[in-house]
């Protein structure tokens, strides 16, 4: 393994550990299953990797981190479980599993989502951080995942199926609906290590990487392995849905999410110690999962 793939494998590791233990194991209800059953699967963890990449880009200690890099986490694995229900993009497969609707009942499904959405609010209050330094990640991450942010793109993502819209609304969609999450997952790092000088570049590079990262899907979607994915493919086409490949063709779409990277990279590069983002942005663009 190479150095980057070693660090990206302990973000996972550690980020695992931490949510392992974000719930009981035993007791409460079916939904505390549900939400262990989502929260666990087989995720590439790509925020928390964000969130502890920047925190130690910004000096800051991984364990003042680490519960906010869980927190982005729990609000992704909720909205993936929302996504999958049958009044969203009604899909049957998760992560190599059954979704978690097909596994526990809708409405058992849909707590579940509820549950992990709150949970990742208590979770942010845990962090060792000083008492300023909370509240805005907690503000932050309300917002980027709230009406503004990825509910608000989710919502445009529903409005837009069945129909042709413009390049421009497609662009404020991705944004939304995928792009904050990223954004505010860098965002959390570089207020974890309290360094100001490094958000707007982090911003900047995740803003990049959620284009390319939305547009990559898209185009999984199409040309994937759903072994290799552990979902559908094909569900963008069932749907109706507006994606980059549906507007501007595979070849145009595969064009944009490079030129996304280049972005990103040029962002990166004006850090100090961007090796590893460099590295990430490449992958993001490269990934068949
Ligand atoms: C899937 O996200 C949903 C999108 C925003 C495209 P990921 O591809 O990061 O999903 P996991 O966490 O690895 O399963
Ligand atoms: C992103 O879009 C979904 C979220 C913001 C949760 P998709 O609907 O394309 O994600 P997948 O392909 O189902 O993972
Ligand atoms: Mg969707
Ligand atoms: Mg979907
Ligand atoms: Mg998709």
């Amino acid at each position: 393994m190479t150095g980057n793939e070693i660090r990206l494998s302990q973000y996972v590791q550690k980020t695992e550990a931490a949510l392992d233990t974000a719930l009981p194991k035993e007791g409460g209800t079916l939904v505390r299953e549900a939400m262990l059953y989502s929260l666990l699967g087989s995720g590439k963890r790509i925020r928390a990797a964000l969130v502890l990449e920047f925190a130690r880009l910004g000096g800051a200690a991984e364990s003042q981190a680490l519960p906010l890099a869980c927190a982005v986490e729990m609000i992704h694995a909720y909205s993936l479980i929302h996504d999958d229900l049958p009044c969203m993009d009604n899909d049957d497969f998760r992560r190599g599993q059954p979704s978690c609707h097909k596994k526990f009942g809708e409405a058992c499904a849909l707590l579940a989502g509820d549950g992990l959405l709150t949970l990742a609010f208590e979770t942010a209050a845990g962090a060792p951080l000083p008492g300023e330094a909370k509240a805005r990640t907690i503000a932050e991450l309300a917002k980027a995942a709230g009406w503004q942010g990825m509910i608000g793109g989710q919502m445009m993502d529903l409005d837009a199926e069945n129909h042709e819209i413009p390049l421009e609304t497609l662009q404020k969609l991705y944004a939304m609906k995928t792009g904050e999450l990223l954004r505010v997952s860098a965002l959390l790092g570089c207020i974890a290590a309290d360094a100001s000088e490094i958000e707007t570049i982090a911003q900047n590079y995740t803003s990049a990487i959620g284009m390319a990262f939305q547009i990559t899907d898209d185009i999984l979607d199409v040309t994937g392995n759903t072994e290799k994915l552990g979902k559908p493919i094909g569900s963008d086409k069932e749907n109706g849905k507006s994606t980059y490949v549906s507007l501007l063709g595979l070849e145009n779409a595969k064009k944009e999410a490079c030129r996304q990277i280049q972005l990103a990279r040029l962002q990166a590069e004006k850090l100090e110690d961007s090796g590893f983002l460099i590295w990430l942005a490449d992958l993001i663009l490269n990934r068949d999962h």
